[in-house]
């Protein structure tokens, strides 16, 4: 398969850093990463740290995504964030059904659908997160469970939007663990995905939509994931925390691009 699919690679810092700790994070970032030929970078601070690291990152190869959105516009949803505001603070991409949200705030499939629905509409980039817990993994339904999440995504989106979504790819079991997927089974479940993309919406699609794997990557074993084919980058957590090592991982991504 030739790919001239362009590498994402993301940092989701989810629940850490203070306003100020974000923006000098966001610096040396920005600084660790240079010039990002070829690959799309973006970090994903908390909601509060989107506008102070804006402009850390303005006019930079750095985007800024949120971690999270509400899919109501507005109104009586005490504590939420709406597209337009996180659009507004100067985020283009927008995780979307992390397993953190799915599992300890209750994110169904189908608020996952309406969030990727709200985020297109706004023309900002969907970073859907879908992946097997643990149970699942060894019970043999990894392929159920990724295929009904990838389809219930994105069940309102159309044939012409959908290669703007992002998916991710992050088996429970590897976040937070030190236990990466062995890459050859991150990849095969990441083709998984693109069959159920091809299924729903054609192979054109399918071969345009950018598939990230997430947990436990690091500057160690980002390469090796990267090698794979149907692996178009990384949704990085702890190991985006420190700039250096992100920025290795960035590194082996556009390495992994010529
Ligand atoms: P870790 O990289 O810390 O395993 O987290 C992965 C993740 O959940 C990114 O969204």
């Amino acid at each position: 398969m030739t790919t001239t699919r362009r590498p994402i690679v993301a940092g989701n810092w989810k629940m850490n850093t203070t306003v100020a700790e974000a923006v000098v994070l966001a610096a040396a970032v920005r600084d660790a990463v240079g010039a990002a030929s070829g690959v799309e970078v973006v970090v994903c601070p908390p909601a509060v740290s989107l506008f102070p690291v804006q402009a850390v990152l303005e006019g930079g190869d750095v985007a800024l995504g949120a971690q999270n959105v509400h899919f109501e516009s507005g109104g009586a949803h005490t504590g939420e964030v709406s597209v337009s505001m996180v659009a507004s603070a100067g985020a283009t991409h927008v995780i979307v059904g992390h397993s953190e949200r799915r599992a300890r705030f209750g994110e169904t499939d189908e608020w996952v659908s309406r969030k990727v629905r709200a985020i297109l509409d706004a023309r900002l980039v969907p970073v859907m997160c879908v992946g097997e817990t643990l149970a699942e993994h060894d019970a043999g339904r990894t392929d159920a469970v990724v295929t009904a999440q990838v389809r219930a995504g994105l069940g309102a989106v159309s044939k012409d939007e959908a290669h703007r979504v992002v998916v991710a790819y992050e088996p429970v079991w590897a976040i937070g663990t030190g236990r990466p997927a062995p890459p050859e089974g991150a990849n095969e479940t990441c083709g998984t995905i693109r069959s159920a993309v091809a299924h729903a919406f054609g192979p054109g699609v399918a071969d345009a939509i950018r598939i990230q794997y997430g947990g436990s990557v690091t500057a160690a074993n980002a390469a090796t994931l990267f090698a794979q084919p149907h692996i178009d980058g990384a949704l990085v957590g702890g190991a985006s925390l420190v700039a250096s090592t992100f920025g290795v991982i960035v590194a082996a991504a556009e390495a992994r691009n010529r």
